[in-house]
């Protein structure tokens, strides 16, 4: 049984007062619920804020949105896996599809970020997804295939298993179009049957894919409820904190 894991990817939002703001309030939303593992995305300026806020809960973890492959050296602007080892950092999202797009991100760049969060200690976030004009072309699997396949590359089951995978298609990220949960399933199962090819079928059932992509209150239930779906990677609607608990509560299994 998969516990679900449902993120706050806030992405270039939120100071330390307004993340401090919404932590207070989620908090109070979300009561001592614990069926589901939680992460908030801050921004790296609101981290220690965040995890300052966090101390007394269990299930609700900080993680970082990207990150250097290197511990350190002449790399201005790049914060290393070590620096947000030193902030309590577990999670860290790697190969975000703004990264790929807008900062020129590779699989192989991002294979070099994966291995070196494990060497840390880190656990990633991994984002794979195919853009609208590859869905339409038919080249989803080929899309999914080349970038976990290269992403994943002298990766052990081991370690595998410290990973989740998000699947975001690109098409649905910021657009209000969400997959259909019939073509998030899909996807989803693609992606594990793919990680069966890469690892082995016991460790392909414990890693958890989390959905990403125009995740709402109103959507969350029915993408959360599909076999393959074991959380969310929430952008917009993680910025407020009553919608981001809805979602949260969305995932609570109902027996
Ligand atoms: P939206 O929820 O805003 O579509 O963003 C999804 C995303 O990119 C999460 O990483």
């Amino acid at each position: 049984m998969r516990k679900k894991i449902i993120a706050a990817n806030w992405k270039m939002h939120m100071t330390q007062s307004e993340s401090e703001a919404f932590i207070t309030t989620f908090l109070r939303e979300i009561g001592d619920l614990d069926e589901i593992e939680i992460v908030i995305l801050p921004p790296f300026t609101a981290i220690p804020k965040v995890t300052e806020l966090l101390t007394q809960t269990q299930n609700i973890k900080v993680g970082a949105q990207n990150m250097h492959w290197e511990r350190s050296g002449a790399f201005t602007g790049e914060i290393s896996p070590p620096m947000l080892r030193d902030l309590f950092v577990r999670y860290v999202v790697l190969g975000h599809s703004e990264r790929r797009a807008m900062f020129c991100e590779t699989d192989e760049i991002v294979n070099r970020k994966v291995r070196a969060a494990y060497e840390q200690n880190l656990r990633p976030i991994l984002c794979v997804g195919e853009t609208l004009a590859e869905r339409e072309r038919g080249e989803v699997e080929k899309v999914l295939s080349t970038q976990l396949r290269g992403s994943l590359a002298n990766v052990e089951a081991r370690e595998l298993l410290e990973t989740v995978v998000a699947y975001e298609p690109v098409w649905a990220i910021g657009t209000g179009k969400t997959a259909t949960a019939d073509q998030a399933q899909e996807a989803h199962a693609f992606v594990r049957q793919l990680l069966r090819e890469i690892s082995d079928d016991a460790t392909a059932e414990k890693v958890r894919i989390q959905y990403g992509g125009s995740v709402k209150p109103e959507n969350a239930r029915q993408l959360l409820s599909q076999p393959d779906i074991d959380g969310a990677l929430v952008g917009g609607a993680s910025l407020d904190p009553r919608s981001f608990a809805q979602i949260v509560q969305a995932g609570v299994p109902n027996d």
